[in-house]
């Protein structure tokens, strides 16, 4: 009895790992993400591709439009699009948003 009782909360605690795992920004998986975004977008040099280099983003003083760099306005950047920047409003999910976003944070 009481080893059933042990087990059931270590599966628990397990559970509640994996989901905190799920929800917590991943630079890898954001990595992964950007592959679709490196055509247009370097990343190691300061060269523009055929849209602006994102070395370095979140250490400028403003994006393209303007606003300030923070995970909000980058994020809605991505989704909007705009001037050759394609929308991903539609294209990725709130936690591919979230993990690119975070890769980004590294470069
Ligand atoms: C077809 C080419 C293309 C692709 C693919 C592309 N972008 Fe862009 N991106 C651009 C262009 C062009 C701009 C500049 C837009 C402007 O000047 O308003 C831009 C701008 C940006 C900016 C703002 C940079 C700044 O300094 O203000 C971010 C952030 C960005 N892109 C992220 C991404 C991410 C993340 C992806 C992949 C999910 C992606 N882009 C895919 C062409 C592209």
């Amino acid at each position: 009895m009481r080893k059933g009782m042990l087990s059931t909360g270590i599966a628990g605690l397990l559970l509640a790992g994996l989901a905190v795992a799920a929800d917590k920004p991943d630079p890898a998986k954001g990595k992964e993400v950007f592959e679709q975004c490196s055509v247009c977008h370097n990343t190691d040099t300061d060269d523009k591709k055929i849209g602006p280099s994102l070395k370095g983003l979140f250490k400028h003083a403003a994006l393209k439009n303007g606003k300030k760099v923070t995970e909000e306005n980058v994020k809605a950047f991505i989704s909007a699009g705009g001037n050759g920047m394609p929308s991903y409003a539609d294209l990725l999910s709130e936690a591919e948003k979230t993990n690119v976003i975070a890769y980004l944070k590294t470069l």
